[in-house]
């Protein structure tokens, strides 16, 4: 360990080996000159002395090497024992830059995915106020022009018919009378017909059952449209606010049939069971696939409208072509909404 060596150490080695060494040279020297018991002598007496010397200075010196190997060896232990803290350390503070950079994120994450929530549930209360305000506006559109034009023109139908009859018989006044009154019955009936399409009032006294039949009836009668109905299971009483919903989509899927099927022929499938109502509207026309995206606020409607009810609405390509809209509305326990 020449490290650890003092000068005083190694000047006493040097000066052990330079003696040994010195009675070595001075040894051979009496040798040389023949005198070979004074050299024996020398052997047993002076350079015994100086190897015992030197062995013991060379034993001393190896204790202290090890002595200093031992405080190396601990040194360097704890020299690593500081690396591996200062390690551990590390790991621990990426590990928690780590952590805390998750949370933060995770944080981040959980606040927009909230915003997010909160703005799909704004718009869709927005979207349902939306439609209810227009129900509200065609229930009240539809009552102003059944009750006031309908009542006035029906005033006015009598009022000519007794014009009328007081005019000579076959008279060019009774003519055209007669003619005005038939004039005035037709617009009574488009007023009546135009209310009822707004709300019909079917609805809210006979129910979702009958209101989908009369307006099928109504529907081929307007427009020479043939539509294939089928009904299964009895439909339970299905209360107006659920009711308006389901006839409103399938009224549209029927005016988008006459607009874009290319076709004179629908299918319409209702089918109640205790838990659901679902409605299929068909036709085997251009369907809807393949054209440029249109932004029609139809199926936009009949979107937000399934979602009012908690339902589900696809839009489907039916086996013939053409396009197949499918609602399933859940119903609640008792199948009565209200
Ligand atoms: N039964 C259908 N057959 C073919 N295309 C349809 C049908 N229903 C809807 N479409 C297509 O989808 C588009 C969007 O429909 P909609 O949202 O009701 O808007 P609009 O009827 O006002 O055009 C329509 O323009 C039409 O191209
Ligand atoms: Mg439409």
């Amino acid at each position: 360990m020449p490290a650890t060596r003092t000068p005083a150490q190694q000047e006493m080695l040097n000066s052990t080996f330079s003696r040994f060494w010195g009675e070595v040279d001075h040894l051979w020297t009496v040798a040389g000159q023949d005198q070979t018991n004074e050299a024996r002598a020398l052997i047993r007496t002076r350079l015994e002395s100086e190897r015992s010397t030197m062995t013991t200075v060379i034993a001393r010196l190896l204790v202290q090497n090890s002595e200093a190997e031992g405080a190396a060896v601990q040194q360097i232990t704890a020299i690593y024992g500081r690396v591996e803290k200062n390690l551990y350390m590390l790991l621990a503070a990426v590990v928690a830059a780590i952590s805390i950079t998750s949370a933060l994120v995770i944080r981040h994450d959980r606040r927009v995915f909230a915003q997010l929530t909160r703005l799909s549930e704004e718009r869709k209360e927005l979207a349902g106020q939306v439609i209810s305000v227009q129900e509200d506006v065609f229930r009240n559109l539809a009552r102003e022009l059944h009750d006031e034009f309908g009542q006035v023109l029906t005033a006015v139908g009598v009022m000519l018919q007794r014009v009328e009859k007081k005019l000579p018989e076959a008279s060019r006044q009774r003519e055209d009378i007669h003619e005005v009154r038939e004039i005035a019955n037709q617009t009574l009936e488009r007023v009546r017909s135009m209310s009822q399409m707004l709300h019909p009032p079917v609805l809210d006294d006979y129910g979702l059952e009958n209101s989908i039949e009369w307006y099928l009836r109504q529907f081929e009668k307007q427009t020479g449209f043939q539509v294939h109905y089928e009904k299964i299971g009895i439909g339970p009483w299905i209360g107006d606010t659920v009711a308006i919903h389901v006839y409103r989509i399938l009224q549209e899927s029927l005016n988008n049939i006459v607009r874009h099927s290319g076709t004179t022929e629908a299918w319409v499938k209702v089918a109640y069971s205790p838990a659901t109502l679902c409605l299929d509207v068909e036709d085997h026309g251009a369907g809807l696939e393949g054209k440029p995206a249109r932004k029609g606020l139809g199926l936009i409607g009949m979107r937000e409208r399934a979602e009012l009810l908690g339902g589900q609405i696809e839009f489907q390509r039916p086996a013939e072509g053409g396009t197949r809209v499918k609602l399933v509305v859940p119903l609640p326990a008792g199948g009565v909404h209200e």
